[in-house]
């Protein structure tokens, strides 16, 4: 299991701290949030603060783009060279352009789906892409509670994805903690972003170390 905390819960007067702590603490990725104001209620970072993040984080980024105009905030983050970048497929009348661009950029591509959105929209989509990000919260807020029906959804796509392209992660974004990890993990997930349940944790090593069952 790869644990990727997201620093959405970070202390943001002291990013370079916590993003330090949780490489030094053995996560896997660091997950990053950014959010536009329009397609979803809040407004996060852009590539001014993404690229200080990326000087001091010791491991790859994750970037989760949930924003309206996904090509413009490609190609602005695609010079940052995180591991994957993620849009909604809620968002996107071109997904299978767009995952062929990121990739040309040298940059695994990945596809996230609302909490209503069925995996079965990635039946001509998953042989191209590297990773699913399911969302287990409705985008936007940390500390939100885990939706319960993203464990059959995610047993649905694990399906999806043997048939089709059984190298293609899956990682669950949103109420993540140690509870739902075993199930998580048991329905199939391959990677767990955790914002809330790490940052409150003042012992992070122990925190990432609790998801990684
Ligand atoms: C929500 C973000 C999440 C968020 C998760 O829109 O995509 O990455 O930071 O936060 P927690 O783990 O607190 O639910
Ligand atoms: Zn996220």
């Amino acid at each position: 299991m790869l644990i990727a905390p997201s620093i959405l819960s970070a202390d943001f007067a002291n990013l370079q701290k916590d993003i330090e702590d949780i490489c030094s603490s053995g996560c896997d990725l660091v997950h990053v949030d950014v959010m536009d104001g329009h397609f979803v209620p809040n407004l996060t970072i852009g590539p001014v603060v993404v690229s200080s993040v990326a000087k001091v984080a010791t491991k790859p980024l994750d970037i989760h783009l949930m924003v309206e105009n996904n090509t413009f905030f490609v190609e602005l983050f695609a010079p940052l060279k995180p591991k994957y970048l993620s849009f909604h497929i809620e968002e996107e009348k071109h997904p299978h352009r767009l995952a062929q661009k990121i990739r040309s950029y040298g940059i695994s591509p990945a596809i996230v789906l609302n909490p209503h959105t069925p995996p079965q929209c990635l039946e001509y989509l998953l042989a191209e892409i590297d990773m699913v990000l399911l969302m287990s919260v409705n985008p936007g807020f940390g500390g939100q509670s885990f939706i319960d029906s993203a464990i059959p959804k995610i047993k649905e796509l694990d399906i999806m994805r043997k048939r089709l392209n059984p190298n293609c992660l899956i990682e669950v974004d949103g109420g993540v903690n140690d509870k739902n990890a075993p199930l998580l993990r048991e329905a199939g997930a391959d990677v767990l972003v955790a914002g809330s349940y790490i940052f409150s944790q003042s012992d992070r090593k122990k925190a990432i170390e609790s998801l990684r069952v």
